[in-house]
């Protein structure tokens, strides 16, 4: 061992008396709402159970932001941070910076959903351990839809029509900042995830299937796609461009959005006593773009990696395994209303009597889309990038659907090569 390292490998291991080790500890955190506090009284808990430190360290909320973040860490070997938390779509990409979790794990692996661990799994290496799962929710006021006599909209043009309607008079009743629907339309992984659900649940397929082709460019996609271009400075905000989830739960908790699209975080936030809407909101699932489709939500979630240069692997390890643990997994399901990866926490009744919505959920999980992460393996995320690149263009007017997704297709190709 180098003496630098060697050094610093002190500093960060203390020999305690009781002769086990303690280190110190450090894990990232885009965490939102309360989100933060609460991950920090889990660490607390850890803390005590093992005598090690944990510190955090703050992140963007941003998905593609911080996933740009830990490509530059990693790169650079940086040893600052032991645990990673990882969206669903990046174990192809990251798989070979972390260390593999399958042996620590073996005597828990089957306690999560099986699928889940699949994604997480790459050449027969266990990349990151779930931590929680996402399916997003169409959520809606309950008070508006009664008072304008209106059903739950089973389709998108539906959702629109009414939208309007319930914005318009609302603001003619003086209510002058109503919004129709607010949704996640920046350039960033977001978009990708909605319009997915725009272009599936119209049967336009999935951007690139399952066997690797790349299917994107179909009329049903560009009919959907535009139709969401319909949306912008109509029944959302212009500035919709620039929301992420959290400018979008923004207008909807402060009571100015009659629905919106969002990931189940929202239920317990919108539920909260701070919250302008508690009690007066309910979810349903997203809406269908054609008739003959079902609904189609994207797969999301959030994992727990290990950094291949952490000084402290063994401790790291325990970590994450501690916070994908079903007692944390329960206490984070009964405050943030975060999806457990574990199986049985499904007909866990604590967690149905505080968020009935996880319960409800398991379905909408169960037939959730994935986004291609898997059949374009490293280049997920460019892939990504240019289909939210094609969908914020004709969002903003620069050219049409058809057109742009023209375009995609000829990049996706010679991105793709031979294969991907
Ligand atoms: C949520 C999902 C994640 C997705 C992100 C997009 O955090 O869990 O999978 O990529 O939203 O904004």
């Amino acid at each position: 061992m180098k003496a630098k390292s060697f050094i610093a490998a002190l500093l960060t291991t203390t020999l305690l008396a009781s002769g086990a080790f303690a280190a110190n500890l450090s894990i990232v955190s885009g965490d939102t709402g309360n989100g933060r506090e609460f991950l920090r009284k889990q660490l607390d808990r850890f803390e005590k159970e093992t005598g090690n430190k944990v510190s955090i360290v703050a992140m963007p909320a941003n998905s593609s932001d911080n996933f740009g973040q830990y490509r530059l860490w990693l790169a650079a070997g940086n040893t600052d941070i032991d645990v990673y938390r990882t969206d669903v779509i990046w174990a192809p990409q990251l798989a070979d910076q972390f260390l593999d979790l399958k042996a620590a794990a073996k005597d828990v692996i089957d306690q999560h959903i099986p699928s889940i661990i699949e994604s997480q799994t790459v050449d027969g290496k266990l990349v990151a351990l779930p931590m929680f799962t996402d399916a997003p929710a169409l959520y809606y006021r309950k008070d508006l839809l009664e008072k304008y006599k209106k059903p739950v909209p089973k389709t998108w043009d539906e959702m629109a029509a009414t939208a309007k309607e319930i914005q318009d008079a609302e603001r003619t009743a003086g209510n002058k900042s109503m919004y129709g629907y607010v949704f996640q339309a920046n350039a960033y992984e977001g978009l990708t995830c909605n319009a997915l659900e725009w272009v599936k649940s119209s049967g336009g397929g999935q951007i690139v299937e399952a066997d690797g082709t790349i299917s994107i460019n179909n009329p049903d996609a560009a009919a959907a796609i535009d139709r969401a271009k319909g949306w912008v400075d109509t029944i959302s905000p212009k500035g919709v461009l620039a929301y992420t989830e959290e400018e979008a739960r923004g207008i909807w908790q402060t009571g100015n959005s009659v629905f919106m699209r969002n990931w189940p975080y929202a239920y317990a936030l919108g539920g909260s006593s701070d919250s302008a809407i508690k009690g007066k909101f309910d979810v349903a699932p997203l809406p269908v773009g054609k008739e003959g489709q079902n609904s189609a939500a994207t797969l999301g979630g959030w994992n727990l990696a290990v950094s291949k240069y952490s000084k402290a692997p063994e401790e790291a390890i325990k970590l994450a395994l501690f916070l994908g643990s079903p007692e944390q997994q329960k206490e984070r399901a009964i405050e943030l209303a975060s999806m457990p990866t574990i199986k049985a926490l499904y007909d866990d009744k604590d967690i149905a009597a505080a968020q009935p919505l996880i319960p409800n959920w398991k379905p909408v999980f169960e037939s959730s889309v994935p986004r291609p992460s898997a059949p374009t393996k490293v280049k997920y995320n460019e892939v990504s990038n240019m289909f939210w690149s094609a969908v914020h263009d004709t969002l903003s007017g620069n050219g049409t659907a058809a057109e742009n997704l023209e375009l995609l297709e000829a990049k996706l190709t010679e991105l793709q090569g031979g294969s991907w």
